[in-house]
C-alpha cells in the first residue's frame, strides 16, 4: 500500500511505483484529498494498474470498509511523501480522513518518507513528532538534505525514489546479517604517474557494489571501501572514496577491527610507481621514451587475514584460465577460508557473473546470475559459513 499525503514530492512517487511495480509489486495507491492537488489519480491509476482510493466513503469496495479491506491487504503501508501534517497525525492516532484511518487500523508495519520545507522539518513539533512515530516502531526513510523545491537548502526534502526503492526492497528482506558489520572493498585501484595520468584497470565495482547493497538489506551495518567508479552508493551503506592501493589499504585497517566479515571484492592494482611526477611528464625535444620503475602495492586482504584475531575472510579472484586450480592455490595463499572465483577479466562491467565457491572442503559452483541475485546468494551463503559469534566471546 503506498498512501501519498500532500507536498511536492509527490511527483517522485510516480517513479516509486514504477521500480515497485516493475520489481513485480502490487501496487494499492491511497491519496489524501491534498495529494491530489499534486499529482492526479488518474496517473497514479496508470502508474499502479489499480484503482486509486482518495476518500473514506469510497462505495467501490463491497462492505463501504476501504480503511479495514485496504489495510488487511498490504503486506506494508508506506506513506511517500510523508507531510508534516501526516506525520503529527499518525503520532497522534488521529483518523480523519482515508489514508489516516488506514494506517491507524493497520496489522502491518508502517514505513514513512517525510518531505517537508527545512524549518517545518526542524519545529520541534515536528521532531517530537517523528521521535514518537519511531518509538512506536514506524520506520522514517530519510529526509535527506539539499536545495528544497522552496529554494531554501537545508534538511527535509524527500530521498530520491530510487533509494525510497531499495530501501522498501531492504526491508522485506531476510536478516541474515542482523547485527553484524561488513567491510568491502571494491572497484578498481588507480595508481599516478604523473598528476594526469595513471594506471588503473576495467573494473566497474558492480559486484562489490551488489554485495553491499545485499549485505545492508540482510541487516548488516556495512562499510564501503570503493576506489574510482562511477556507482551510486547504495541505500544505508557508509561509502568511503580511495583513489590508490595504499589509500584503499590504510581504510581498511583502520576500519577492521571493528568488522566480523571483510569481503575483498576491489580489483587492486598489484604494482603503483615509485616516484610519481610532480609535474606533467612532457615528451622531450629527443622523443626520448620515458621509463618508470614500479614497487609493489601492500595486499590487503593477506594483510587482514593475518591479523591476529582476523574477521570471517572473503576473496575474490578473475583468472584467465584454469580456475580450479588458481582459485584453491589463491586461496590457500591468502589465507581466507572463502574464495570466490570466475572465469574473467571479461566479466568485468557486465551485470552477470557466473562463479565458483573455493574453500577447505572443495569446490561449489553456482548458475550465472545477474549481480544483483547473485549478491544475495553470496550474502546467504557467507551467511551459513559465519562461526556462531556467541560461541567466541
Ligand atoms: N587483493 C588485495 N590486495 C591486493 C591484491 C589483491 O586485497 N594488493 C585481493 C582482491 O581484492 C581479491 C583477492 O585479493 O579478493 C585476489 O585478487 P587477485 O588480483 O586475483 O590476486 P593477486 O594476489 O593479485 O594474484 P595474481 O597474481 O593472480 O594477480
Amino acid at each position: 500500500m503506498l498512501g501519498l499525503t500532500g507536498g511536492i514530492a509527490c511527483y517522485k512517487i510516480a517513479e516509486l511505483t514504477r521500480l515497485l511495480t516493475k520489481a513485480g509489486a502490487t501496487v494499492q495507491v491511497a491519496m489524501t484529498e491534498a495529494a491530489t492537488q499534486f499529482i492526479t489519480p488518474v496517473t497514479m491509476q496508470a502508474l499502479s494498474g489499480r484503482p486509486v482510493y482518495t476518500s473514506q466513503w469510497d462505495a467501490r469496495i463491497d462492505n463501504n470498509m476501504p480503511h479495514i479491506d485496504l489495510s488487511r491487504e498490504a503486506d506494508a503501508i508506506v506513506i511517500a511523501p510523508a507531510s508534516t501534517d501526516f506525520l503529527a497525525k499518525l503520532a497522534h492516532g488521529m483518523a480523519d480522513d482515508l489514508l489516516s484511518t488506514l494506517c491507524i487500523a493497520r496489522d502491518c508495519p508502517l514505513l514513512v518518507v517525510p518531505a517537508m520545507n527545512r524549518q517545518m522539518w526542524m519545529n520541534p513539533a515536528t521532531q517530537r513528532n517523528v521521535a514518537q512515530l519511531r518509538a512506536d516502531g514506524v520506520l522514517v526513510l530519510g529526509p535527506d538534505s539539499g536545495s528544497q523545491a522552496c529554494g531554501e537548502v537545508g534538511d527535509g526534502r524527500m530521498i530520491e525514489p530510487e533509494a525510497a526503492y531499495e530501501a522498501i526492497v531492504s526491508f522485506f528482506q531476510p536478516k541474515m546479517l542482523s547485527g553484524r558489520r561488513v567491510l568491502i572493498t571494491a572497484g578498481p585501484t588507480f595508481e599516478p604517474l604523473d598528476p594526469v595520468r595513471g594506471i588503473t584497470n576495467l573494473s566497474s565495482g558492480k559486484m562489490g557494489f551488489a554485495l553491499a547493497r545485499a549485505a545492508q538489506q540482510a541487516g548488516a551495518d556495512v562499510h564501503l571501501v570503493a576506489g574510482p567508479v562511477t556507482l551510486d552508493t547504495p541505500w544505508g551503506v557508509f561509502r568511503e572514496d580511495v583513489q590508490t592501493a595504499q589509500q584503499m589499504h590504510d581504510a581498511v585497517m583502520q576500519a577492521v577491527a571493528d568488522c566480523d566479515i571483510f569481503i575483498a571484492v576491489a580489483a587492486v592494482a598489484d604494482w603503483r610507481a615509485n616516484h610519481v611526477s610532480e609535474h606533467k611528464i612532457k615528451k622531450t625535444a629527443d622523443r626520448k621514451l620515458p621509463s618508470f620503475a614500479f614497487v609493489e602495492n601492500p595486499d590487503i586482504l593477506a594483510a587482514v587475514a593475518k591479523l591476529p584475531h582476523p574477521p570471517f575472510c572473503v576473496g575474490f579472484a578473475a583468472e584467465s584460465g584454469n580456475l580450479d586450480a588458481n582459485g584453491e592455490e589463491k586461496r590457500v595463499r591468502k589465507n581466507v577460508p572463502l574464495l570466490i572465483g570466475n572465469l574473467g577479466p571479461q566479466t568485468f562491467g557486465r551485470d552477470d557473473n557466473e562463479v565458483a565457491l573455493f574453500e577447505a572442503g572443495g569446490v561449489t559452483r553456482l548458475p550465472r546470475a545477474d549481480k544483483t541475485t547473485l549478491a544475495q546468494t553470496l550474502i546467504g551463503e557467507i551467511a551459513r559459513r559465519l562461526p556462531d559469534m556467541s560461541l567466541i566471546s
